[in-house]
């Protein structure tokens, strides 16, 4: 990959931080710690994963739009680290660390953990009303989040996946439960980018197919993450999926990471037969996150 493709990139990541630095939601209270509770998680870093798809997208078509839709991509990051901070609550994963920090309910208490991931899950679609993009555009976005975080989409996924520890899933139900959880969020976040530079539908419709099995892949990963990486290598607590139906649980590490390999190798041929803005776009996300697992 030509190292201007990596600059960009790096670019849009720095643009993308200043942005989210410059804008976190703002609640002065007589409230001692909730305001910097609300923010402590959105700046404690994270692979930006998400917003990176969108704005690669946005910034390949239509830079002039870019400052319109840096709000939407803040707008996913909050949403994902809500479902992070409520993911890491006793209740639920019962995590200390995330992002290399000390969760909230471990740092501040439950209530104040559970309260943020409220308030970015409800502050997320504040953001896309109030970006600068045409209306019609924006009631697509909030749709599209609505409908792969809420109740049929990651939601629906943690669900599964809560209700179902310590009883074992099929690989197909495995399947389900990680694209609800992990792959509608990502594929939404490609299609929002998609949806404001106005690409066609049947390109939509591509996008989110080929977002799917990305978000099915980063799941596998995050699971072979938690059995092959230290938790101060990946800013979390691994080793902590025993009871889960995590891929490596259900094939063993070996099968998983060759399932990782087919899929990532599927998405390799399926993403050269985008078009070409589209492959440049996108390039350095598939080079960083295609074989991460290795
Ligand atoms: C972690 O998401 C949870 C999953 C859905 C796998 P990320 O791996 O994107 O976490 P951050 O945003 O980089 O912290
Ligand atoms: C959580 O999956 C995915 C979410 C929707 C938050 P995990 O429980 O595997 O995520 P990590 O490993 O804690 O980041
Ligand atoms: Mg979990
Ligand atoms: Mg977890
Ligand atoms: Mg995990």
């Amino acid at each position: 990959m030509s190292k201007a493709y990596v600059e960009a990139e790096s670019q849009l990541m720095k643009r993308f931080e200043t942005y989210l630095s410059q804008n976190l939601p703002q609640a002065q209270s007589f409230h001692p710690v909730y305001e910097n509770a609300l923010c402590d998680m959105l700046l404690a870093g994270g692979k930006r994963f998400r917003p990176m798809l969108l704005l690669s997208i946005v910034d390949a078509y239509e830079p002039m739009l870019y400052d319109g839709a840096m709000s939407v991509a803040m707008a996913l990051e909050m949403f994902h680290t809500y479902s992070l901070i409520h993911d890491d609550l006793p209740a639920m994963d019962d995590a200390p660390l995330r992002r290399g920090h000390k969760t909230l309910h471990i740092r501040y208490d439950e209530v104040t953990a559970i309260l943020v991931g409220d308030a970015l899950n409800t502050d997320a679609f504040l953001y896309i009303a109030k970006a600068p993009l045409r209306e019609d555009i924006k009631i697509k976005l909030i749709t599209l989040l609505a409908q792969n975080g809420g109740s049929q989409g990651m939601v629906l996924g943690q669900a599964i996946d809560c209700y179902f520890e310590n009883k074992s899933l099929n690989l197909e139900q495995i399947k389900i439960l990680h694209t609800h959880k992990t792959a509608k969020l990502i594929a939404a976040s490609l299609q929002m980018g998609a949806v404001i530079v106005g690409l066609d539908s049947k390109v939509q419709k591509a996008l989110y197919d080929f977002g799917i099995d990305l978000g099915l892949l980063f799941q596998i990963q995050d699971d072979i993450i938690d059995e092959m990486q230290t938790s101060k290598e990946a800013g979390k607590p691994t080793g902590n999926d025993g009871n889960k139906n995590s891929f490596v649980n259900l094939l063993g590490l070996e099968k998983a990471l060759q399932e990782a390999d087919m899929l990532a190798k599927d998405l390799q041929r399926r993403f050269e037969t985008f078009d070409e803005k589209l492959r440049i776009a996108l390039q350095p996300l598939m080079t960083t996150y295609l074989y991460r697992h290795h």
